[in-house]
């Protein structure tokens, strides 16, 4: 788990953070607000690996999922903790989607992020918890992956709601 020392940021309610990349993933445009909550200059951003703020709370089967919804040319919404220059964090409701040219090739991702509702961030903060502590138990990668997964898929299966609906039923 996060060190105790971490501080929360708050997204401002009417704040939205928004980044581009390639279709590896590296930040090919952040706005100003994404700068100024993650504590990185544009220089520092530009052409970095998105998990420049991965938080380690995040299960990585939640980035899997994201990739494989992504890949299948869907949107993708998810709660997301991300960690700041700092030492922060922050919790992001983000909606992520591919970017097509004329000719309908990929040219990368885009995300707009805001501030969720406290009742989504408890509701993903249990469930990851039980995610991240089920992928520690595995040293093969695949099968953290596979059993985080299956704990999400259940979680799901009990909600009656696939995962973007289920962070989405927490908004008003
Ligand atoms: C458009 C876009 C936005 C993303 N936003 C975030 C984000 O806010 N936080 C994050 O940790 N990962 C984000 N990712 C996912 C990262 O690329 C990466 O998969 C994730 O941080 C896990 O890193 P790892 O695979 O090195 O463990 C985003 C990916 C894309 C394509």
């Amino acid at each position: 788990m996060s060190q105790s020392s971490e501080q929360e940021i708050r997204i401002n309610e009417d704040d939205f953070i928004v980044s581009k990349t390639d279709t590896k993933g590296k930040i090919t445009y952040c706005n100003r607000i994404f700068m100024s909550i993650a504590g990185y200059s544009e220089k520092e951003l530009l052409n970095q690996p998105h998990n420049i703020i991965r938080h380690p709370d995040m299960p990585r089967s939640v980035f899997r999922l994201l990739w494989n919804t992504l890949q299948e040319g869907k949107e993708f919404f998810g709660v997301i903790k991300n960690k700041t220059r700092q030492n922060n964090y922050y919790w992001a409701l983000a909606n992520v989607t591919p970017s097509y040219d004329e000719q309908g090739q990929l040219i990368g991702y885009y995300s707009v992020r805001r501030s969720p509702s406290r009742k989504a961030i408890e509701a993903v903060t249990a469930l990851y918890q039980q995610m991240l502590a089920e992928e520690a138990r595995h040293s093969s990668a695949q099968e953290a992956m596979d059993a985080s997964h299956k704990i999400l898929d259940d979680a799901l299966k009990q909600s009656g709601k696939k995962y973007n609906e289920f962070v989405l039923s927490f908004e008003k």
